[in-house]
């Protein structure tokens, strides 16, 4: 797989979270591996992103230019890839018989109005073929649909900042693009997870690498602050900063209040999972699909003191924090904030990987 062609380009990956924004500069070179152009993170005031949809513009953008200046970036004249998640996003694996591009686009159409709601104008439609033609002469498809409004707002905050809007892609497969950077094609039954503040998105890749679920729910790190909160009386803010030391220092499981509210949240994220894993294989009764083997962590939430070994232990799979720089080269001078955990940045390197081999929009 080339990542990237020849040339100096610089690609820019812009993952707009509700607590941070993650911005990622990368250079296509001559050698295989992409160089780190630039990496920098800012936080965004609370209700200014909600599930990566932006409710205030000018607070974003002040996010955006913070984090493109720690990474020593510039966005104008750049092509910036965004990415869409939760309910601006919609997914639907389907198997449909081969057919000429344009009657697959028509079928696709009318699937996706089937799906949606709403007036169908408001949502962009997209497909994408995933697997080979079997012998039935099918193939299975993923159609995925954002919200109209959405893409544009996230649009016209590149428009503004000065940069040139060329991909929106799903974070989830955002994701799972920057996990092949560093380990090559999925070829075991795997589930992404990225936890960020609000939501936890989930890809669950069937063993030959295709995406057999996607879906994300309302249950990130705040849910554990507000618990914590909750239980010590304190407000959010403080709860936050007990929460991230406590962590950081391993003393989460040591203040009997801390550990229970821990416990309760690991369990809460546990049993959403298994809801969604067991009805997948209600569907799917595949042997090679029934063990998950790899479950690759990604964002903040993520991070929580004991929530990796709880599923590695529940879903009795190897559970891995994914490092997107692993097979990224620094130049000298240019590395990611040391303060802040590779896997935070996994949408964002997932997000500048996506430019080449894509049509712009
Ligand atoms: N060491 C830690 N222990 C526990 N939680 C942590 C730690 N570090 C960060 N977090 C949590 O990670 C979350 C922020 O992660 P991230 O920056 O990935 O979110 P986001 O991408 O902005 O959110 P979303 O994707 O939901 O919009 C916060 O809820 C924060 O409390
Ligand atoms: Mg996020």
């Amino acid at each position: 797989m080339s990542l990237f062609g020849s040339g100096q380009n610089t690609y820019i990956g812009m993952d707009i979270g509700s607590s941070h924004v993650k911005v990622v500069g990368l250079k296509s070179n001559s050698s295989k591996r992409p160089k780190l152009f630039g990496a920098g993170v800012a936080s965004t005031p609370p209700g200014s992103v909600m599930d990566g949809a932006i409710a205030n513009i000018n607070a974003v953008k002040k996010a955006v230019l913070l984090a493109t200046q720690q990474a020593g970036l510039k966005i104008k004249g750049q092509s910036i890839t965004v990415g869409l998640r939760g309910l601006n996003v919609l997914y639907k694996r389907m198997v449909l018989p081969y057919q000429e591009e344009a009657e697959m686009a028509e079928q696709i159409l009318r699937e996706a109005q089937q799906q949606i709601d709403s007036d169908l104008d408001d949502w962009v439609v997209d497909h994408q073929i995933i697997t080979e033609k079997d012998d039935q002469g099918q193939v299975a498809v993923m159609l995925v649909a954002g919200k109209r409004g959405v893409i544009e707002d996230l649009q016209n905050l590149i428009i503004e900042l000065g940069g040139r809007p060329s991909i929106v892609d799903c974070d989830v497969f955002a994701i799972a693009n920057a996990y092949e950077l560093s380990f090559g094609t999925v070829s075991a039954p795997t589930l992404f997870l990225d936890i960020g503040k609000e939501t936890t998105k989930v890809h669950f890749a069937a063993a030959d690498g295709v995406p057999a679920i996607v879906r994300s729910f309302s249950l990130g790190g705040q849910n554990l602050t507000e618990l914590i909160g909750r239980m010590m009386s304190m407000d959010f803010g403080r709860a936050e900063a007990l929460k991230i030391s406590a962590s950081q220092t391993g003393s989460l499981f040591k203040d009997k209040r801390l550990a229970e509210s821990t416990r309760t949240h690991i369990n809460e994220v546990i049993s959403e999972l298994s809801q969604t894993l067991d009805f997948y294989s209600s569907i799917d009764t595949s042997e090679e699909n029934k063990q998950i083997k790899n479950i690759v962590l990604s964002g903040g939430g993520s991070t929580t003191a004991g929530l990796a070994q709880a599923l590695s232990q529940h879903f009795k799979a190897k559970a891995q924090f994914l490092d997107p720089f692993s097979m990224i080269d620094f130049p000298r001078r240019t590395q990611p904030p040391e303060d802040v955990q590779p896997h935070v940045f996994a949408t964002g390197v997932g997000l500048a990987l996506r430019y080449l081999g894509d049509k712009p929009l």
